[in-house]
C-alpha cells in the first residue's frame, strides 16, 4: 500500500496519454498551444511498465486522461494492456467524446469500464465558441455510443464560465430528467498564464445550484450528502439521473484525496494544483531498476502535499491542465 505522511491511502492513478487535443477549450489552452513532440511522451510499453509498477504498490484504479486520450495512437491496445494488469480493478477515461462514436465499442471490449464526457453547453454556437471549433452533435453521438457500449453510468462534465455559458447549467441539469446520466458541474480552476481566465470568471458550484433550483425547485440530496468521488450528488424532483457538484475551489476535497497523476511525459505529480513533481520516465529510460523506481514512487507519495493553496492565492505556474491530465 502506498500511504502518504497524512495517512491517506493513495491508490488512484490518473494517467495522461497525451497532452495533444483535437479541441482548444478557452479555459484549458490557448488556440496556438504547442504540444510535446511524441518521443518525449511515454511510449506504449513504458505506460504498461509503469502501470505494473504502480499496481504492485496497491494502485487499483486508473483513469486515462489527456489532453484528449482518444487521439493517442493505439489507445484501444493501451487500454487492453492496462485493464489486464494484475491488481487493476477499474479503468475509466475522461474524454471530450468526439471520437467515441467510433471508439466506444472497441474501448469497452478492451476493458474500459466507464467514461466521463466533457460538454459545457448543448448550444452548437456556444459550444463552438468555447471549444474554438467543436461540433456539439459529435459529442452527443459520442455520449449515445458510450451508453450503447455499456460505458455506464455515463458521466458528463461541465465547466461554467462567466461570459461563455452561464445560462447553460439549467439545460444541462435538465438532461437528468430524461436520461440516467450524472451531470457534474466542475468549478474552473486557475492555471496562470495558460489562458486569460482568472478566478473571478469562475462560477461557483453554489451559484450553479441556485440557478438550477430557481428553474426546477429544490434538489434532493443523494446518498445522504456523502461524496461520490469528488462530487456532491443531488437529484431533480422526479429526476432519473444525478446532478453533481465538484467544488474543488470553494470547498476543496483534498483531505480525502487518494490520487496521483502521471503526466504524458512520465512525470509523477501528487497534486493537480501544486508544482512539485518527480520525473519517472528519465530514470526508466536510463535503466533504473524496478526496485529503484518503486522507492522513488513511494517517497514521492509519502510527500504528497496536504492540499492545494488556492485560498492563500497559490496558483501553479509550471504546467496547465492538459499537460497534467485533468
Ligand atoms: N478548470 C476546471 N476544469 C477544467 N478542465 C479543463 N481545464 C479546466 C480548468 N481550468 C476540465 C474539462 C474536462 C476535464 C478534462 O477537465 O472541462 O471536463
Ligand atoms: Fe481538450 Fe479537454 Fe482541454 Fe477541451 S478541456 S481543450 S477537450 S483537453
Amino acid at each position: 500500500m502506498a500511504k502518504d505522511r497524512f495517512g491517506r491511502n493513495i491508490h488512484y492513478l490518473r494517467i495522461s496519454l497525451t497532452d495533444h487535443c483535437n479541441l482548444r477549450c478557452v479555459y484549458c489552452m490557448p488556440e496556438d498551444m504547442t504540444f510535446r513532440p511524441n518521443p518525449e511522451l511515454m511510449q506504449e510499453e513504458e505506460i504498461i511498465t509503469l502501470t505494473h509498477l504502480f499496481a504492485t504498490l496497491g494502485f487499483d484504479k486508473i483513469r486515462l486522461t489527456g489532453g484528449e486520450p482518444t487521439i493517442r495512437k493505439n489507445v484501444v491496445e493501451i487500454v487492453r494492456g492496462i485493464a489486464s494488469t494484475e491488481g487493476i480493478r477499474s479503468v475509466s477515461m475522461t474524454t471530450n467524446g468526439l471520437l467515441l462514436s467510433k471508439l466506444a465499442e472497441p474501448l469497452a471490449q478492451a476493458g474500459l469500464e466507464r467514461v466521463n464526457i466533457s460538454i459545457d453547453t448543448l448550444d452548437p454556437e456556444k459550444f463552438k465558441r468555447l471549444t474554438r471549433w467543436g461540433k456539439v452533435d459529435e459529442v452527443w453521438d459520442g455520449i449515445l455510443a458510450a451508453e450503447a457500449a455499456g460505458l455506464t453510468p455515463v458521466k458528463l462534465n461541465a465547466v461554467i464560465v462567466t461570459g461563455y455559458n452561464e445560462s447553460d447549467a439549467v439545460p444541462l441539469a435538465g438532461l437528468t430528467a430524461k436520461y440516467p446520466w450524472q451531470v457534474r458541474f466542475i468549478e474552473m480552476m486557475p492555471f496562470a498564464g495558460a489562458t486569460e481566465f482568472q478566478l473571478t470568471q469562475m462560477v461557483t458550484a453554489a451559484q450553479v445550484q441556485k440557478q438550477i433550483e430557481a428553474e426546477f425547485g429544490p434538489l434532493e440530496v443523494v446518498n445522504n450528502g456523502k461524496l461520490d468521488g469528488e462530487a456532491r450528488l443531488f437529484r431533480l424532483p422526479n429526476g432519473i439521473g444525478d446532478i453533481g457538484f465538484i467544488s474543488s475551489v470553494t470547498v476543496p476535497f483534498c483531505a480525502s484525496c487518494t490520487r496521483a497523476r502521471l503526466t504524458a511525459d512520465g512525470i509523477l505529480r501528487m497534486c493537480l494544483l501544486r508544482e512539485k513533481e518527480i520525473d519517472l520516465l528519465t530514470p526508466l529510460r536510463a535503466g533504473a531498476t524496478l526496485e529503484e523506481l518503486r522507492d522513488l514512487i513511494l517517497a514521492t507519495v509519502w510527500d504528497k502535499p496536504w492540499g492545494h493553496g488556492l485560498s492563500e492565492g497559490t496558483i501553479p505556474l509550471n504546467r496547465v491542465m492538459s499537460e497534467i491530465g485533468g
